[in-house]
């Protein structure tokens, strides 16, 4: 590894902006002066990702992770320190002078860094026989050109070709001084058993993947011929774990936040078309079932997801099953069928941009009806069928996180389905009850950290990043008599925390006036009167906290909070009602 000298380590270090570093990478709105998001180092659903402008950091209050710029890149890109500083070098157009690199060098690069350098040849390698050799004129280009595919989006993507030859890429990037192992590691050549080593994409046109930091990590080569397996895709290594990416969220990010959507589809040029067509926020699941880490990806973006499917069968089976994870994700989903025969793909390619955003907004349906629609269409006489429907639209309903969205889901069920909605509430309270017993231990622990953050959060909105690094697991030297105690200070955090505010009884001051007493002071009184303090000190700050948050800002936070709440409740009833 070189070394960067110390200047121009400085002028990077002054230049990174912590808020414009993590954009890249998690969406962030304004808290008074700070900035919060989903924390994109652990799977939550709401934000404990805080980030200081002023301190130029970052910190999760929930996983503790966090830092300057150059941590947050170490820790998200999974990059060394001298790494994340290019990272940020490049970011901030600040040129790092380094010379030619010779053989030793390059083998001390680090097996990532070499993985990512080879592909990267390769992606120019592509491009370059796209657009200059004969072959890749005739068979490539004008396939593209062919499907509707112009320069703009060639360029956007970065598309190329292949030759139809065993050994191109391999020759290519070995006279250029890289290593075979790397080429092999990265899966753009096979090793067979026999030693030979060849080439695995040949006479395909080819779609790099991106990482959402615009990096090559894998490549997509489509064949033009008939007889073979449509798509050949990069294997899994150590740079491309396919469950945790997304085609064309690198392209696809600035829009996702733009618009507070993302538009989902299934492969490669459904997702160029529609960039084509002016629809930007655009990303696939390559064809495979979408994962918990892809759906979680799109979650740090934003909260708005559009399926957009194939209206064949497959597609429409593709889209249920996706759904129930988008809802357990706490997503807010919408289903958008095409006509029969068309793809993204076909659709965007024969409408202009006007149209698609038009068609839509008139056809994207919530996922409730789609699926009851889907699903009922043909079983109403069919007492059965329409009961494993019901329980099966019931099944997810019982998945989404907030109870307020699952009532009015509810709701609807029960009238679309024509059951009386007492019914239908129960068997989803039933059956969410059932999912929170199986992991209930986890949620606790989730629900406490999220509440710690809040609690921390109402005083003010710039001290959090302090105030949790000092709260969260800082291991103090505790003693054993500490550790015992634990969990029954724990307990009574929990209920300060859960129930503090709420009222427990009526007391009177010392000039005879009713007062109310709430949990918390209750708590606190009780403690002084015995002159008792928590041993851990995590807790004993939490505590103190809260105690301050209670007599400064809770009850105005408070009526707030209720006013937003009461008019999303009206809302959603009206909603409902009609
Ligand atoms: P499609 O068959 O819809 O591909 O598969 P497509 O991208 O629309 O390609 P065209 O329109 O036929 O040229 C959707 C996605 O499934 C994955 C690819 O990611 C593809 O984009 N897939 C499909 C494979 O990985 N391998 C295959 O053999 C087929
Ligand atoms: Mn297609």
């Amino acid at each position: 590894m070189k070394k960067i000298d110390r200047e121009t380590v400085q002028r990077i270090l002054d230049a990174a902006d912590i808020v414009e570093v993590v954009s890249d990478f998690v969406h962030l709105k304004r808290r008074g002066s700070s900035y919060l998001g989903l924390c994109p180092f652990h799977n939550e659903r709401t934000p404990s990702f805080s980030v200081s402008k002023s301190k130029n950091i970052c910190k999760c209050f929930s996983c503790g992770k966090g830092g300057s710029p150059v941590n947050f890149i170490m820790e998200h890109e999974q990059m060394s320190y001298y790494e994340a500083l290019r990272y940020l070098a490049r970011k901030y157009n600040i040129e790092i002078k380094e010379h030619e690199m010779s053989d030793k060098e390059r083998e001390e690069e680090s097996e990532r860094e070499s993985m990512l350098a080879v592909n990267d040849f390769a992606l120019k390698h592509f491009e370059k026989n796209l657009q200059e050799t004969d072959d890749g004129r005739d068979i490539g280009l004008s396939y593209f050109l062919d499907r509707g595919i112009n320069e703009a989006s060639i360029k956007k993507f970065r598309l190329g070709y292949s030759l139809e030859k065993s050994n191109d890429l391999l020759n290519a990037a070995k006279s250029r001084g890289y290593n075979e192992k790397y080429l092999i590691e990265t899966g753009l050549c096979i090793k067979t058993d026999q030693g030979r080593v060849y080439d695995r994409f040949k006479g395909r046109v080819m779609f790099p993947v991106f990482s959402i930091s615009g990096k090559v990590i894998a490549f997509g080569g489509r064949t033009l011929k008939k007889d073979v397996a449509k798509y050949v895709n990069s294997p899994e290594s150590l740079i491309y774990k396919k469950s945790y990416q997304l085609y064309g969220l690198y392209q696809a990010k600035q829009a996702i936040v733009k618009h507070d959507k993302c538009i989902l589809v299934e492969g490669y040029m459904d997702v160029i078309s529609m960039h084509q067509s002016g629809i930007e926020n655009v990303v696939a699941s390559s064809g495979t079932s979408l994962t918990d880490g892809q759906i979680r990806l799109i979650h740090r973006f934003t909260d708005n997801v559009t399926v957009i499917y194939d209206g064949d069968a497959a597609g429409i089976k593709a889209s249920l099953r996706g759904i129930d994870m988008l809802l357990a994700e706490g997503l807010d989903i919408k289903v958008l069928l095409l006509p029969d025969g068309d793809d993204p793909d076909s659709f965007a390619q024969k409408h202009t941009s006007s149209e698609l955003e038009e068609y839509i907004a008139a056809n994207e349906t919530d996922f409730l009806q789609f699926k009851t629609s889907i699903l009922l269409n043909g079983v109403k006489n069919d007492p059965i069928a329409k009961s494993r429907v019901i329980n099966d639209i019931v099944r997810s309903i019982a998945v989404i996180p907030n109870p307020i969205t699952r009532n009015v889901y509810i709701t609807e069920c029960s009238r679309m389905l024509e059951i009386d909605d007492r019914i239908v509430a129960l068997q989803v309270n039933k059956l969410f009850m059932e999912r929170v017993g199986k992991d209930n231990l986890k949620k606790q622990q989730e629900a406490a950290a999220e509440t710690i953050s809040d609690i921390v959060n109402v005083e003010e909105p710039v001290k959090p990043v302090e105030a949790a690094a000092e709260v969260k697991r800082q291991p103090s030297p505790v003693d054993s008599n500490s550790r015992f105690l634990r969990a029954y200070e724990q307990g009574i955090l929990r209920y300060v925390l859960r129930y503090g505010m709420l009222e427990l009884c009526e007391d009177y001051d010392d000039l005879g006036n009713p007062i109310s007493v709430k949990v918390i002071d209750y708590i606190n009184e009780e403690l002084k009167n015995d002159d008792l303090k928590f041993s851990n000190p995590d807790i004993e700050k939490t505590f103190e906290e809260a105690i301050k948050c209670s007599s400064l800002t809770w009850e105005e936070d408070n009526c707030k909070n209720n006013e937003t709440l009461l008019k999303e409740r009206e809302s959603y009833i009206a909603a409902g009602e009609e």
